[in-house]
């Protein structure tokens, strides 16, 4: 499960020297685990213990089409935010009865192009997008299957950026509308109302929040029946947590509590999955960061120390705009050298070289001292970190490289200078 790992003093990821890979490819650059992708796809199928269901993977998470493909082949459909993640999702062989498309924005284009390509179902958030979803299916002379997206008002903790299903979030139906918006739809001449959807938030770590989600899918499902309503399907999302903090142990790097102890996809989903089942409806989800946060890291540079007055900063290459979570939602990344040999440990601010107060990777951090040139590793990176890069300061994206046992592999090339100035 652990593929990236100290052997004696030097970072792995599987068998090859992280050093030699940040030496070869430079930095900043993705760094993933084929074992890792593979691990974490096997340990959400088993919690479901042979019960018939459907893992949708969250495209939005890492959309890298080497990682899709191999997501895919064990077994995985896709869940499409965008016509850009669909076309993705095609290319790395997923088939298009296993893609589902999800979404408050939806275009004409993008819905046009799912309902050409012969997609499972549309996650639908409103009426007017189920109207919309009407009249394009009859144009094109097909039956569009839905689920409906609802919105539970369940408090999914975490930051509230992340937090999708309050009340005054955008996302989903009010439940307590639903059985008149999925009796409304069912009289629609191109829509074939197969579900209920919901997506409660990302980075959920406590259990009891799924469970609050699931029993009250479970009543819903229950009064929708009485109501006449009856629903073949239901997709319970994505959003299981996972660990960031004191991922990676060593007896030279400072000791981290983990956000809840026995932290994974395969504990929360098997916490939820024999309620959901008692609803007899065909199971599904969509995990994003579960699959991929772990099987990524990004190395960086040391560029400069910097002291001053009040405060010790490292200086690394690597920015907010090649990884933004820790600016954007104070996200934690474990933050630890490739080299490790005896020194001490210091405070620091672990910062990029770009032109915000934001832009940094950690705040009074401590971290083994290191010296300029030494490689740093932001561990759990694989999930929501080249997907969400810029070219913020005109800043090249980064490199993606796959490591499998002792062979790496470029699977997205460093974008040049020269891309990002093309009209
Ligand atoms: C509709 C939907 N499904 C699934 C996911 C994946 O969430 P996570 O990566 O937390 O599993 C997201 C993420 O925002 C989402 O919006």
């Amino acid at each position: 499960m652990q593929e990236f790992t100290y052997s004696d003093t030097t970072l792995m990821a599987e068998s090859v020297p992280l050093r030699a890979v940040a030496e070869e490819f430079g930095t900043p650059l993705y760094v993933y685990s084929k074992r890792s992708v593979l691990d974490h796809c096997r340990n959400i199928e088993r919690a479901f213990e042979g019960h018939p269901h459907m893992s949708f993977y969250a495209v939005k998470a890492n959309a890298n089409r080497a990682l899709l493909r191999l997501i895919g082949e064990e077994g995985f459909g896709a869940d499409v935010g965008s016509v850009g993640e669909l076309h993705v999702a095609l290319a790395a062989g997923i088939h298009a009865a296993k893609i589902t498309f999800s979404g408050v924005g939806k275009r004409e284009d993008e819905m046009t192009a799912a309902l050409r390509a012969g997609i499972h179902a549309f996650n639908v958030e409103s009426t007017e997008e189920i109207e919309v979803l009407d009249a394009i299916a009859g144009h094109e002379k097909k039956k569009a299957r839905i689920l409906l997206r609802v919105n539970l008002d369940i408090d999914a903790g975490g930051h509230a950026y992340v937090s999708t299903s309050l009340k005054q979030n955008k996302f989903g139906i009010p439940a307590r509308q639903s059985a008149e918006v999925l009796r409304w739809a069912k009289g629609l001449a191109h829509i074939d109302v197969r579900g209920i959807h919901s997506h409660i938030g990302s980075q959920i770590t406590k259990a009891e929040t799924f469970l609050r989600a699931a029993e009250a899918l479970v009543s819903l499902l229950r009064e929708l029946a009485v109501a006449g309503i009856h629903l073949t399907d239901l997709d319970f999302g994505g959003g299981f947590g996972v660990q960031y903090r004191g991922y990676i142990a060593h007896p030279q790097i400072p000791v981290e509590e983990p956000e809840e102890l026995n932290l994974s996809a395969a504990t929360l989903i098997r916490t939820v999955a024999p309620l959901l089942r008692e609803t007899n409806c065909r199971l599904s989800i969509q995990p994003g960061r579960s699959v991929i946060a772990h099987a990524g890291v990004l190395l960086v540079k040391v560029l400069y120390r910097k002291q001053t007055e009040d405060k010790l900063f490292v200086v690394v290459d690597g920015g907010m705009n090649d990884l933004i979570r820790p600016s954007l939602y104070k996200a934690y990344h474990q933050i630890v050298p490739l080299e490790l040999f005896a020194r001490e440990q210091e405070s620091a601010d672990i910062v990029g070289p770009l032109c915000e107060s934001g832009d940094f990777f950690a705040i009074d951090r401590r971290i083994p001292r290191v010296e300029r040139g030494e490689f740093l590793a932001l561990m759990c990176a694989g999930a929501y970190g080249y997907v969400l890069s810029s070219n913020y300061n005109a800043r090249p994206r980064p490199a993606e490289v796959l490591v499998d046992g002792s062979t790496r592999t470029l699977i997205r090339r460093r974008e040049t200078i020269e891309q990002i100035n093309e009209a």
